[in-house]
């Protein structure tokens, strides 16, 4: 369990090395890793250099966060994020989003790499989480609150803001870029899931599938960030094709993608 301490001290390290409060941030999922080389003047932080950030366990993961300036506006990315499937708590994945929230970042932009569960999605598409569900994995707020951080309990009827996503609408439609939307189910892997979780989920009203992005923006709605999401899907979920999902299409897809989601999420940034 973290205490309020050491969400501060985390805080106090990363603002000093960036000494002006970003105006968002963005957790770079799957396929993103690459955006920050277009930034070189970025100031780049290691986590490990961060008091309690946890240590990662994913290789292809650089695990920094690069402070850089676009468009006129200050953003710090996250490259690196931490999965429950990892074997962290639900706490120790929502970490950086409740350190964001100490250093002033009231927007939140975070993407991911998703199976696509609508059947009018194909593989390289980007979707807008508009809304999430997640039944099975325990809250990143569960334990004692802490007040400095948000209530205990809290709202979730706006996770995905109203405003953040109409900007994203526009902005991709001036890019040219198509936009899907619909609602993200949370599956806390690592494994894949089976064809019947798949018709669930389905059933439950969801659209695309992932291991990731939901305990930060739990994180996000406590202490009352304002939290885009977007997805590339990578891969159609389990039944829906004869073959079985495998990570390197994940991968494949997510980085042939890559170009254009890095040309959305810079056009997406500057209007925030
Ligand atoms: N399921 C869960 N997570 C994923 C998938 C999937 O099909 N594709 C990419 N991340």
């Amino acid at each position: 369990m973290f205490d309020y301490t050491d969400y501060a001290a985390s805080a106090m390290y990363i603002g000093e090395k960036i000494g002006e409060k970003p105006d968002a941030a963005v957790i770079l999922g799957s396929g993103l890793g690459e955006y920050a080389k277009h930034f070189p003047q970025a100031v780049t932080i290691a986590y490990e250099e961060i008091p309690h950030f946890p240590k990662g366990t994913n290789q292809s993961h650089a695990y920094q966060m690069h402070f850089v300036k676009l468009g006129g506006k200050k953003v710090l990315l996250l490259s690196g994020r931490y999965h429950y499937y990892e074997g962290f708590s639900m706490e120790q994945v929502a970490y950086p989003t409740r350190v964001l929230h100490l250093l002033g970042v009231d927007k939140l932009v975070v993407t991911n790499a998703a199976g696509g569960i609508n059947g009018s999605f194909q593989p390289g598409d980007f979707m807008l989480i508009t809304d999430h569900v997640k039944f099975f994995t325990e809250s990143p707020a569960r334990g004692k609150n802490i007040e400095e951080l948000g209530p205990r309990f809290f709202d979730m009827s706006h996770a995905y803001d109203p405003t953040l996503m109409e900007i994203a609408r526009k902005v991709a439609g001036e890019c040219g870029v198509m936009l899907r939307e619909g609602v993200y189910g949370f599956m806390s892997g690592p494994q894949f899931e089976t064809p019947a979780e798949i018709r669930a989920l389905r059933t439950l009203g969801c659209d695309a599938v992932g291991m990731s992005t939901v305990p930060e923006v739990i994180a996000a709605a406590h202490c009352g960030m304002k939290v885009l999401g977007i997805s590339c899907i990578s891969n159609l979920a389990a039944g829906m094709l004869a073959q079985p999902i495998t990570d390197e299409e994940v991968v494949e897809i997510t980085s042939r993608r890559a170009g254009v989601f890095q040309k959305l999420l810079s056009a997406i940034l500057e209007k925030l």
